[in-house]
């Protein structure tokens, strides 16, 4: 699963799915500490010395630091690996195919050997030494210790009132979005913290963004949460990465630990369909409603070009097609597309994907016929039901034909 290379490298293999595996009992360790970094070559040397210390005077041997470093420009993975002659107990992956702190966490606990898996920050905003009281909580039974800014003995240092709104809002919306999740523990946005390899193994993590927390939370299965007080100190060194791309990541993440742990997501595990992907193509076809109305306005209107009305509802309707083509391609099914991304293999798509909305469409006017003269005589309402119809069967039929999740190359 991972190896060596020459320099001393961990390699994780990126294609891997984020699944971390159970205990494996002949290599045992009590405790892996993530440390994910990226820039961080002035701050790493100290924060290695200091969990040592701590680490020595209380479980010696018994623990393995793991830095995650992806590919920093500042070779902090470098500096790290020096560190391994005099700290054995350190080891370093260096990442070049995959970037993000989230993954970065997962990819270090899938190669971790520790019952307990932990992540602490590589700037020292985290203090080591609060490691002791989450590792004494997890020994008292808890499954996952929270590093909190906003329990007892927690803070942050200098924060400026924009960074605590936009901290505090983070978290509110967050509330809103996925209540079971951030409504179960004081600081969902920490990065500190313990979780029992038990609570994990098994699970697939689909690690976005800087939030990992709230993925351990939402798609684990932790029982007893401890919460300890900690204050985030200033930054001696470098600089944050958190950039505007992370506020957004971060809704991303929501909206997504939403659909596929919520309500929805249950169902749509328990009756095997994929929930997340139907919204997603519905959301496209709507644009594509849009798309068709434009142009057709363009062609047809008589202050525009003023073409005939079927002639321009054909070049309209097919354009409409190739924009959800095109968005159903690069984000509906963004997944499958990845793995056939030659250009044969996107007309051939092309071409299905047109054919089986043509047949969508024959089927939306027959439904819509049957219904108004059959059942119901309401043409919105019969064109209603009609659309509904031939949207699942324009969806399933693709997942079947155009974007065959299970097709091998
Ligand atoms: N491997 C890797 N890849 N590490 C990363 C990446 C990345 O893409 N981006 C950031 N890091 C590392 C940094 O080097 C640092 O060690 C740590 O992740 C946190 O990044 P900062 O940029 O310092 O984030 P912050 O100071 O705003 O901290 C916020 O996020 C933390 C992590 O979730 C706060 O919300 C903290 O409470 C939280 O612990
Ligand atoms: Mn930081």
């Amino acid at each position: 699963m991972s190896t060596i290379d020459n320099h001393n490298y961990l390699v994780s293999v990126s294609t891997e799915p984020f699944v971390i595996t159970q205990f494996k009992h002949h290599n045992y360790l009590l405790f892996s500490l993530i440390i994910p970094t990226y820039k961080e070559r002035e701050n790493i040397q100290n924060l290695v010395i200091r969990l040592t210390q701590i680490l020595d005077g209380y479980i010696p041997g018994e623990y393995e630091l793991i830095i995650v470093d992806d590919d920093s420009p500042d070779r902090t993975w470098e500096v790290a690996r020096m560190l391994m002659v005099d700290y054995p107990q350190l080891q370093v992956m260096r990442r070049q195919a995959e970037r993000g702190l989230s993954s970065a966490v997962i990819r270090g606990w899938q190669i971790a050997r520790g019952d307990i898996l932990g992540v602490i920050d590589g700037d020292l905003q985290h203090p080591p030494q609060v490691i002791l009281q989450m590792l004494d909580a997890m020994v008292k039974g808890a499954d996952l210790a929270v590093g909190s800014r906003y329990v007892d003995g927690g803070g942050v240092s200098r924060w400026s009132i924009l960074r605590r709104f936009l901290s505090r809002g983070a978290q509110i919306l967050g509330l809103m979005i996925l209540p079971w999740v951030l409504g179960i523990i004081s600081d969902p946005m920490s990065g500190y913290f313990l979780v029992r390899r038990s609570c994990v193994a098994g699970v697939t993590f689909n690690p976005v963004g800087y939030k990992i927390l709230l993925e351990v939370i939402a798609r684990g299965n932790v029982g007893k949460i401890a919460e300890v007080g900690y204050v985030f100190c200033e930054r001696k060194q470098g600089e944050s990465k958190v950039t505007w791309k992370q506020y957004l990541d971060y809704i991303h993440h929501l909206l997504r630990l939403r659909l596929s742990t919520g309500n929805l997501g249950r169902f749509s595990q328990h009756m095997g369909f994929p929930i997340g992907r139907f919204f997603r193509f519905g959301l496209v076809g709507l644009s594509g409603v849009f798309v068709d109305m434009a142009v057709l306005y363009l062609l047809s209107d008589p202050t525009t070009l003023g073409l005939p009305l079927i002639r321009s509802k054909i070049i309209a309707g097919e354009i409409a097609i190739l924009n959800n083509f095109l968005w159903n391609d690069a984000w509906t099914f963004a997944d499958v597309a990845m793995q056939q991304k030659e250009w044969e293999q996107r007309l051939k798509r092309f071409i299905k994907f047109n054919l089986i909305c043509l047949a969508g469409l024959v089927l939306n006017v027959v439904i819509l016929n049957l219904v108004f003269n059959l059942i119901l005589p309401n043409s919105y309402i019969a064109n209603l039901i009609a659309i509904t119809v031939a949207t699942f069967w324009n969806f399933w039929v693709n997942i079947k034909l155009s974007w065959r999740v299970t097709q091998v190359k």
